[in-house]
């Protein structure tokens, strides 16, 4: 059995007790992290200097001893990394340039997606560098997000709404969609296969806005991509494990995990992980899905959220994270009780 937990689980091992990260725990409800933005100037500034990315990626390891180390960066640096205009609206979240027709879509350029992208492979490789040195069990993910939630993002040029345009887009000028989609496809491939180069251990693939879909759309944008980049880096790096977040996914969370041949499943809050286990094959690890309001919450409440969990989830493969992202206003101390509950302390 892999010595690291996170790998062990991902390898179909029921690790007890199971392996434990959170989604964004390098971000703001750390003081740390908030120290080395204000050093970074901005957060595209931090996310492409290996430096401090590297340190913001290694904080809640050090303070918390994670199980899995997520590579500090972006979804959106791979249509960055292409070409398209990014930035952080300060308090909004991210700005794109929108691209909705196909002349747009020409000027992206994927040769220059590793180059522009070096300064985030090179994070990877000092992070794995510093978990090597140090003896460190925990496992350093990368990850990409999913051909259909970056295209949202793109096409929209920012969040915060259902993204009715692109799924209106996606069936108005199926043209125009396969296409963007195609390329997002490659050029994911081209990133998560750059990261492994670099030291990554295993990848994720996030799928935040998956469950907007029709089932037939989700087959269509969101499976048959997702089967597709798990093939492709599966040819060149098969021994590199990797986990899909299909958020919301709902019912056809069962036809992701059989069809797109992830080693771990991510279940989103809104997910009854009793359930999940009989829709997901008993050798593929779920990860999941303490509510991230439970967590800033506390006290008994939040102490029951996590037992009731890990008692469903034991005997199976399973990583112990969050339904979503980490909250901001986190207590620190709550993330500390949850491990120490999840670690039988
Ligand atoms: O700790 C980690 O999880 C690693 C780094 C990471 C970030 N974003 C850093 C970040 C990861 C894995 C992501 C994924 C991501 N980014 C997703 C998928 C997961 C999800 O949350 O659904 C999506 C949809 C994005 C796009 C994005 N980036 C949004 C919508 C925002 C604004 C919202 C927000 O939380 O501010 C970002 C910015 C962003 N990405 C921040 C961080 C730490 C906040 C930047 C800051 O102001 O410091």
């Amino acid at each position: 059995m892999n010595e690291k937990p996170l790998l062990a689980a991902l390898d179909g091992h029921s690790v007890w007790p199971p392996p434990a990260w959170m989604m964004r725990q390098a971000g703001r409800h750390l003081p740390e992290y908030r120290a080395t933005r204000a050093q970074a100037g901005d957060f595209l500034s931090l996310v492409t200097t290996p430096e401090l990315a590297a340190e913001v990626t290694l904080q809640p390891v050090r303070r918390y001893g994670m199980d899995g180390a997520i590579l500090f960066s972006d979804i959106l640096m791979v249509p960055w990394a292409m070409g398209q205009k990014l930035w952080m609206a300060e308090g909004e979240g991210p700005r794109l340039e929108p691209i909705q027709d196909l002349s747009a879509l020409s000027r992206l350029n994927p040769v220059a997606l590793r180059g522009n992208a070096a300064p985030i492979f090179e994070t990877v490789a000092r992070v794995r560098e510093a978990l090597d040195e140090a003896g460190s069990r925990t496992t350093l993910i990368g990850f990409a997000g999913s051909p259909f939630t970056v295209a949202c993002y793109m096409v929209e040029g920012k969040g915060g709404s259902d993204f009715a345009l692109t799924r209106e887009l996606a069936y108005a000028d199926p043209t125009f969609f396969a296409r963007l989609i195609r390329i997002l496809t490659d050029a994911t491939v081209d990133y998560l296969l750059a990261q492994v180069e670099a030291g990554a251990e295993a990848l994720m693939l996030f799928d935040s806005w998956s469950g907007l879909l029709s089932p037939n759309q989700f087959r269509r944008w969101v499976i048959d991509p997702t089967a597709a980049i798990r093939r492709a880096v599966a040819a060149a790096a098969p021994h590199i494990p990797m986990i899909g977040f299909p958020r919301l996914a709902g019912l056809m969370l069962g036809d992701y995990a059989a069809r797109t041949g992830m080693q771990g499943i991510g279940m989103d809050t809104h997910t009854d992980p009793r359930w999940a286990m009989q829709v997901v094959p008993d050798n593929v690890a779920l990860q999941g899905n303490l509510d991230p309001l439970a967590l800033m919450a506390g006290g008994i409440a939040l102490e029951t959220e996590a037992r009731t969990l890990l008692s469903t989830m034991r005997g199976r493969p399973f990583i112990f994270n969050l339904g979503h992202g980490i909250e901001k206003e986190t207590p620190i101390e709550h993330v500390v009780q949850t491990l120490r509950l999840v670690r039988g302390g």
